[in-house]
C-alpha cells in the first residue's frame, strides 16, 4: 500500500553519492530534511543545495559507529519535526586486506555498515512505535546475497543488514512502522570510482534514488535494482560452492 509523502526524513551518509542523490530528490518546500556524512564541506554543500530547494535543513557531521552520537542526532532531529522516514545509507566498501590485516578490517566495515545501522534506526524505532507511524529504509546490497570473495566483510555486512531488514519489516508492520530493505546493483559514487573491474549494468546514481525513493513511496519490501542484477544476486545465491570457488578464484579483487 502506498505511503503518504514523508515531511520529516533522516538520512545517513548524505555528503556523498546516494545518500546525497536521495537527500536533494526528497528537499522541498515543506520537508524537513535531517542529514549526516564525515566530510563537513562536502554535507555543508548538499544541506545548502537543499535549503535553495525550500527544504529544512539540520545537517551535522556524525560518525555512524558512534552510538550515543547517532542516538543524540536521532533524537534532535525528532524533537525539530518528527521522523516519518529514516534511511540508514551509510556505508563503506574497502575492498579485501591481506590476510593479517582481516580482523581490524571486519570490524571497521561491521561498525559502519552494521552497528551504523542499528546506531541509526533502533532509536528511531523506539520513537516511531509509540506514535504507531514511521517508516525505515535500510540500505544493503545484491552484494550481499551471497558471500564474495572479492569483498569477503562488505558482502557479510550487506547480508547481515539485509536479513535483519527483512525479519523487521513484517514484525514492526503490527507496530505501524514501514521497514525497506534497498539492494542496489552498482551506482555511479564515490565508492565505485575505485573500482577498477567493469561494472555490469552501472546505474547513474539519480536514477537509483529515484527507485529508492518511488519503492520506499509504494512499501516495497525489497527495493533492489537494476532488475538484470538483482538477477544475477538471486542465482549467486542459488550457486553451488564449487562453482563460487572456481569463478571466484578469476575475479579481481576490489581495491
Ligand atoms: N555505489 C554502489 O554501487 C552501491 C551498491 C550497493 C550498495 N551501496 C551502498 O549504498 C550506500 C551509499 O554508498 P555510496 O555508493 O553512495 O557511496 P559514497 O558516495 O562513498 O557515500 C557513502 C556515504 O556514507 C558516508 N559514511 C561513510 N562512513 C561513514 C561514517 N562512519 N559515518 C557517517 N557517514 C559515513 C559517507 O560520508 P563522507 O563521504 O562524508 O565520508 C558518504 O556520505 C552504502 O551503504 C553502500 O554500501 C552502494
Amino acid at each position: 500500500m502506498a505511503l503518504p509523502p514523508p515531511r520529516s526524513i533522516l538520512i545517513t551518509g548524505a555528503s556523498s553519492g546516494i545518500g546525497e542523490a536521495l537527500a536533494r530528490r526528497y528537499a522541498a518546500p515543506g520537508v524537513a530534511l535531517a542529514l549526516t556524512g564525515r566530510d563537513a564541506a562536502r554535507l555543508a554543500a548538499v544541506a545548502d543545495a537543499a535549503r535553495s530547494r525550500g527544504a529544512t535543513v539540520l545537517a551535522e557531521t556524525v560518525d555512524a559507529a558512534d552510538r550515543d552520537a547517532v542516538a543524540a542526532f536521532v533524537a534532535r532531529a525528532d524533537a525539530a519535526a518528527p521522523l516519518d522516514l529514516v534511511i540508514a545509507n551509510a556505508g563503506i566498501g574497502l575492498g579485501r586486506p591481506e590476510p593479517a590485516g582481516l580482523d581490524a578490517h571486519v570490524r571497521a566495515t561491521f561498525a559502519v555498515n552494521v552497528d551504523g545501522v542499528f546506531n541509526t534506526i533502533h532509536p528511531a524505532i523506539a520513537l516511531m512505535a509509540g506514535r504507531r507511524h514511521g517508516q525505515i529504509g535500510i540500505v544493503a546490497s545484491i552484494a550481499g546475497y551471497r558471500g564474495l570473495a572479492t569483498a569477503p566483510a562488505y558482502a557479510a555486512s550487506k547480508a547481515a543488514v539485509k536479513a535483519y531488514g527483512e525479519g523487521l519489516r513484517p514484525w514492526l508492520s503490527g507496530h505501524g512502522i514501514a521497514v525497506s530493505v534497498i539492494n542496489p546493483g552498482f551506482v555511479v559514487t564515490r565508492m565505485t570510482a575505485r573500482n577498477a573491474f567493469p561494472m555490469p549494468f552501472l546505474m547513474p546514481v539519480d536514477k537509483a534514488a529515484g527507485i529508492i525513493a518511488r519503492g520506499l513511496a509504494g512499501n516495497k519490501g525489497r527495493i533492489a535494482f537494476p532488475w538484470p542484477m538483482a538477477v544475477v544476486g538471486w542465482l549467486l545465491a542459488a550457486a553451488p560452492q564449487g562453482l563460487m570457488d572456481f569463478v571466484a578464484a578469476r575475479l579481481p579483487a576490489k581495491r
